[in-house]
């Protein structure tokens, strides 16, 4: 195991920072890409492996992103800069003016501060404005989604996004509900659908706002549409010999990546039923995590945040 010299970071524990380090092998004179800076954990365990050669490219759509930016600047020894963003497009951009990257991180979802800054309007454990929007330049927010949406599409989003058992009867009650009043907080919200669940089921698992705030949060960011387009477009950016390592915290995410890797690794296109290849496609991506590599005890024990986190890698093939 690598030392993880980055305990003493305040707002953010990186997760499974001794893994994403060994798997993205960064060396020095290389250019990494952390498209989640957050608090820029990750970000200084990686510069460190610079050893003061090389560059970090640092994105986040998030703008408070920027102060802890500006901190890991100053004392991180490598060329770095900042680039606020959805990481898809910046990915794209990037790509399209033929940068080019040894080591590209998506440590995907929210925060520790975003979640902890009850004004974000992410947590259903502190009374808040609705909003959960990453970028607060964005134009949707929780409040326009759970005030305009029709009930079919918060139902759908609750089912798709939360997995949430009781999505029809929490998308009446909210309709319902805002028919009367509108809602503009999130303790609101939270009580709206604590009500709307049988009571036996209200004791189950954690929280009974918990599945639909993720979903809330999933949808309003376009969090799977992000990672689908983010994807292909960060390995257009790899160089040959060039890693990606990618952490998901729910089982949609760590489907898309599964996939995308597999695809990638297999190159051919051509339905299974055809005795031959006839696509010509070539394998881009070499698997390096057949199995998602989970936190270990000692990991969760100190973090218990980390719980759900998959990390997924793979190298691209051609050095
Ligand atoms: C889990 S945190 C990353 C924490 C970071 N690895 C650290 O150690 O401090 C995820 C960060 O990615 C950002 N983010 C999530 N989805 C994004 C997207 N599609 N485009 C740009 N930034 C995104 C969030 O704003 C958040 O700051």
């Amino acid at each position: 195991m690598l030392p993880n010299v980055l305990q003493r970071a305040a707002d953010h524990v990186p997760v499974l920072a001794d893994e994403v380090r060994e798997l993205l092998a960064v060396r020095p004179g290389e250019t990494v890409v952390d498209a989640t800076f957050g608090a820029g954990g990750h970000s200084s365990l990686l510069a460190s492996d610079l050893e003061g050669d090389g560059k970090l490219i640092a994105i986040d759509r998030d703008p408070s992103a920027r102060t802890y930016f500006d901190r890991f600047k100053a004392g991180s020894g490598v060329q770095a800069r900042f680039l606020r963003g959805e990481f898809s497009l910046v990915l794209s951009q990037l790509a399209a003016n033929d940068v080019q990257a040894d080591a590209i991180l998506l440590d995907l979802g929210v925060s520790s501060m975003q979640l902890d800054r009850p004004e974000r309007g992410f947590s259903y454990a502190a009374d808040a404005p609705l909003d959960m929007r990453m970028d607060t330049s964005a134009e949707l927010s929780a409040r326009e989604l759970v005030n305009e949406a029709d009930e079919r599409e918060l139902a759908l989003i609750f089912k798709r996004f939360g997995e949430e058992r009781y999505a029809r009867q929490i998308a009446g009650a909210i309709v319902r509900r805002r028919a009367e009043r509108r809602f503009e907080r999130t303790g609101d919200l939270a009580d709206v659908i604590k009500q709307a669940i049988p009571t036996p089921a209200r004791f189950g698992d954690g929280h009974p706002a918990k599945r639909v705030f993720q979903a809330l949060r999933i949808a309003v960011n376009d969090e799977l549409g992000a990672l689908e387009a983010a994807l292909p477009a960060a390995v257009r950016m790899l160089r040959p010999g060039g890693r990606i390592a990618v952490i998901s915290f729910h089982s949609l995410e760590d489907r898309i990546v599964k996939q995308f890797i597999r695809e990638q690794a297999r190159g051919c296109t051509c339905p299974p039923e055809f005795p031959i290849c006839n696509c010509g496609n070539e394998p881009v991506l070499r698997d390096l995590t057949r199995k998602p590599l989970r936190p270990g005890a000692r990991e969760l024990e100190a973090n218990p945040r980390a719980a759900s986190a998959k990390l997924r890698g793979a190298i691209k093939v051609g050095d």
